[in-house]
């Protein structure tokens, strides 16, 4: 394994029945002004809105509402979040919904006490901090990002067309209730894209050096076999308590930061996806979901003993009388396979792109990383953007 430094300050409170149980102790310790920041109105349909506020306000907080939050948020978005913050003065952010929510409250809670270019600084490069964030709280409603548990927030700045993510542990939410019911009300396309995310995570990590024995890989192998099982299971039966709270705690051990250490990790994928989604505004779990399995088609020779490990014990794939080319490509097309069977979108055009979709410039706008068991070259993206398409 490689050296590494591990901290993770969130403190978790997980089960049916969490946010009732502990959420008016948690706010307890703050100011008076609670920033309610939440997405398009999902939690005032499925109710959780009203047991939040009721929450708040016996607790004697005066709630200041920043809702509105879109999927993929904006930098424009943040900047409204850290002026209402700012003008209110707002002692802790309190966060309810997915991944978007989660991650563009992180960027607010920066912002809200930072007087510089907070996209300059903080996201275009990896930023200083001479001040604590405003302290962040977080309810979540649908698993996937795994936001709740780390410092990570992905920002899309429309104005320079990118997408990108930084993760400062200082953003890491104070605390993070997550209770599995929450979830029941996500629509099966998002139940099923955030799913995806959970696994491309882990297999983002799991593809990378080192490659012997460790501690990282065999947890991720048990991950990935339990996010594929309890996706089965929550598609066949949403209300299923058990699946939703095995997805929930799966996208939290993915990205918790536990699995990543000791390893290179690659997220060429990620980059790749996040540069469609700046062009775009593709989900991000169906955008992951159409560009791995061509990705891996691309790179797994060059990985071929994990790649080998993927295909047997993720996949129950035999490797009797065969390469282990084969046996590896096997593996590949058997995620393609469970891709289409969990109903994900195989192409870009079904994600909005088109023959106009300048796949060139999204192309040469990706990051490319030095995790990946096979170096990317902006022409190699670009090959397989059009082989998406
Ligand atoms: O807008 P609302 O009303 O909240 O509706 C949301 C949204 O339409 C809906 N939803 C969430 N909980 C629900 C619900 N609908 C009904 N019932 C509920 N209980 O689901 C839709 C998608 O929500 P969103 O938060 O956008 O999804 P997700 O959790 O997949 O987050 C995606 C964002 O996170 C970033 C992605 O790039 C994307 O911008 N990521 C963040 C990461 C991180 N911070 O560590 C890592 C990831 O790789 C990822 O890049
Ligand atoms: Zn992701």
């Amino acid at each position: 394994m490689n050296n590494f430094i591990f901290e993770n300050t969130t403190k978790v409170y997980f089960g049916a029945g969490c946010v009732k149980e502990y959420l008016a102790c948690l706010v307890k310790g703050y100011g008076d002004n609670v920033m309610l920041a939440y997405g398009r109105g999902s939690v005032k349909k499925n109710g959780i809105y009203d047991e939040v506020t009721d929450i708040l306000k016996a607790a004697g907080k005066n709630i200041i509402e920043f809702s509105g939050i879109m999927a993929n948020p904006t930098y424009a978005k943040v900047l409204e979040g850290a002026k209402l913050a700012k003008e209110q003065n707002v002692s802790l952010i309190l966060g309810v919904g997915g991944g978007s929510v989660m991650d563009c409250c992180k960027a607010v809670s920066i912002a809200a006490r930072y007087e510089g270019d907070v996209w300059a600084d903080f996201w275009a490069r990896p930023g200083i901090f001479a001040f604590d964030p405003l302290p962040l709280g977080v309810i979540v409603t649908a698993a996937g990002t795994g936001s709740e548990c780390n410092g990570g927030a992905v920002i899309t700045n429309e104005e320079f067309k990118v997408k990108t993510g930084r993760d400062y542990p200082k953003c890491n939410p104070k605390f993070a209730l997550l209770d599995p019911e929450y979830t029941y009300s996500v629509p099966e396309f998002q139940m099923v894209s955030g799913g995806f995310d959970i696994l491309s995570h882990i297999m983002e990590i799991y593809f990378s050096e080192p490659d012997g024995d460790n501690v990282s890989d065999d947890i991720a192998e048990a991950l990935m076999k339990n996010v594929i099982r309890n996706l089965r299971a929550a598609i066949a039966n949403p209300q299923d308590y058990t699946a939703r709270s095995n997805l929930m705690w799966d996208a939290v051990m993915a990205e918790n930061r536990i699995i990543k250490l000791g390893k290179r990790t690659d997220f060429e994928c990620h980059q790749m996806e996040h540069q469609l989604g700046a062009y775009i505004d593709c989900n991000h779990g169906a955008g992951l979901a159409v560009l791995q399995p061509v990705y891996y088609r691309h790179i797994y020779k060059n990985g071929l003993a994990k790649f080998k490990r993927f295909a047997v014990n993720i996949w129950g794939i035999s490797p009797d009388g065969k390469t282990d080319e084969e046996i590896a490509g096997s593996g590949v097309e058997a995620l393609a396979d469970f891709i289409r069977e969990i109903g994900l979108p195989a192409t870009l055009r079904e994600l909005g792109a088109d023959t106009d979709t300048d796949l060139k410039m999204i192309a040469d706008s990706c990051t490319i990383v030095p995790g990946s068991y096979k170096k990317m070259t902006h022409e190699e993206i670009l090959g397989i953007f059009k082989e998406c398409l």
